[in-house]
């Protein structure tokens, strides 16, 4: 991508934040449990770091999930980021990469390739924006069978909210392994997967969730 297209992609990209919220703005920020990754994500549309109820109201309506770094998403990311090792030849898969948290992650802690499906445009036009602001290289897919079909190793983080979502844990069994942060699924029991370490976190920008969504749990399936 040139300059000139990465500036045309944030600025469309920006756009659709304003029409859902005016004034909005993308700005570059690490999540604070991950400084290696600033992500262009939702700016402060006010003074402090916190979204005020009427405007966080009015995104929840029509999300822009790839604005916000979610909690879940953030650990995703530092486990990964602390697990390089595990990464070393692996074609890793993350599904709803949303803001590209976790394929990046992945592709920065060495990845052999990384491939990055999401339902959503806007969240993959995000993914590459910030994948080439930060100088590392993901694979865009809306094609979740093709991107199984060579993954060693799933990744996703928070996708649960949406609970037909659930039918997607067995397909993700075709690769390997399979790692899932959630914070939205109590007592999450999927056949095959087991229950890993517990984190807190906060999804970037603040958004002043429920306390019990800064838990995040990940699951693992596959070693
Ligand atoms: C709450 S965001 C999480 C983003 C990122 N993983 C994080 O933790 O910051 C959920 C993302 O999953 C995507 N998504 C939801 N259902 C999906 C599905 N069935 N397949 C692929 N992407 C999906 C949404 O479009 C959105 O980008």
């Amino acid at each position: 991508m040139s300059d000139g297209q990465v500036t045309e992609r944030h600025q469309k990209l920006q756009r659709h934040l304003q029409a859902l919220v005016p004034g909005a703005c993308l700005q570059a920020q690490a999540p604070p449990g991950i400084p290696e990754l600033p992500l262009w994500l939702l700016g402060d549309i006010r003074s402090g770091t916190r979204l005020d109820s009427d405007c966080a109201a009015a995104l929840m309506e029509t999300p822009p999930y790839w604005s916000f770094c979610w909690a879940s998403g953030q650990v995703l990311a530092r486990w990964l980021l602390d697990r390089p090792a595990l990464l070393q030849g692996k074609t890793v898969l993350d599904v709803g990469p949303g803001s590209g948290v976790v394929a990046l992650a992945a592709a920065y802690a060495g990845a052999t390739r990384v491939l990055a499906c999401d339902i959503d445009p806007q969240a993959l036009a995000a993914v590459q924006l910030n994948a080439v602001s930060l100088g590392l290289a993901v694979e865009l897919s809306d094609d979740l069978d093709a991107c199984l079909k060579v993954a060693d190793l799933v990744t996703a983080a928070d996708i649960l909210y949406d609970r037909d979502n659930l039918a997607l844990l067995a397909r993700f069994q075709r690769a390997p392994r399979v790692v899932l942060a959630d914070s939205r699924v109590r007592n999450l029991s999927a056949p095959g997967y087991r229950r890993g370490d517990v984190m807190d976190a906060v999804t970037w920008p603040d958004l002043d969730e429920s306390r019990e969504f800064n838990r995040v749990t990940l699951y693992h399936y596959g070693s």
